[in-house]
């Protein structure tokens, strides 16, 4: 059954969600984090890879030739803190509490280009923020989301630097009550006892997968903020590397 977080039933007529999680929500989210903080481990950024093989390898390949001249070019370097806060976006309706507690949502039935996300989530004053919970969800390589189960959902802590890592695949566009969204992932920051940032990661117009027009896709999501742009880098050994710093406020 296909989902898309902008097509819940109801959704062409109802009320647009609101820009972040209601009071009852918020509360939950940071009642979640206090009680789960110390029994999650850090996801570390130094992490090996693992081989690259299988469909979703074939599917990265895909992309390979078109794209190799900049993979051959130096990585981008992180863009230093600038001190803004990462702008906020519409959670949507497809959020789903309780997620697991993983940095890895590579799983069997998941096949499409691999993705390597990590980065750095700093307050206001450039300060990394250990013990940050960054939550992630996402659709599929086909645009659908799981809602009976947890695909591509998870949730995970900053490590002592600050750092994440998501290991994960680019998402496909899909059609929805905003009419054609851009790929993007949905993501939720929060250190304790601060205010959770909402928001949707985007990649760049020359990002090759599925054989779409990342251009084209992002010139025409209304949704879409420039300034939510993941550096990219590759493909190279079947995936791409991603980099996004947040800045949050660490104050309610
Ligand atoms: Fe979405």
């Amino acid at each position: 059954m296909r989902y898309a977080d902008d097509m819940s039933p109801g959704a062409a007529t109802g009320p647009l969600p609101p820009a972040r999680a209601d009071g009852e929500r918020g509360s939950s989210r940071r009642s979640f984090i206090r009680s789960t903080s110390a029994g999650v481990t850090s996801v570390a950024l130094g992490a090996s890879v693992a081989a690259s093989t299988g469909p979703a390898a074939e599917a990265a390949e895909t992309a390979r030739p078109a794209t190799a001249r900049r993979a051959a070019l130096p990585l981008a370097v992180t863009p230093a803190c600038s001190g803004q806060e990462t702008p906020a976006s519409i959670e949507g309706p497809l959020f789903k509490p309780n997620s697991p507690a993983r940095g890895d949502l590579i799983t069997p039935a998941i096949r499409g280009v691999r993705l390597d996300l990590s980065g750095v989530v700093y307050d206001t004053s450039c300060t990394p923020l250990p013990e940050t919970l960054i939550e992630f969800w996402q659709c599929d390589q086909n645009g659908d989301y799981d809602t009976a189960g947890f695909a591509l959902r998870g949730h995970q802590y900053t490590d002592s630097r600050g750092t994440y890592l998501l290991r994960t695949i680019i998402p496909r566009d899909y059609w929805g009550r905003w009419g054609q969204r851009a790929p993007h992932i949905h993501t939720q920051v929060q250190v304790s006892g601060g205010p959770v940032l909402v928001t949707q990661l985007y990649f760049p117009d020359d990002t090759q997968a599925y054989g779409r027009d990342f251009s084209a896709l992002n010139a025409a999501d209304r949704l879409l903020n420039r300034a939510c742009t993941i550096e990219l880098a590759g493909p190279a050994n079947g995936r791409y590397t991603g980099t996004f710093d947040f800045v949050i406020t660490t104050k309610v």
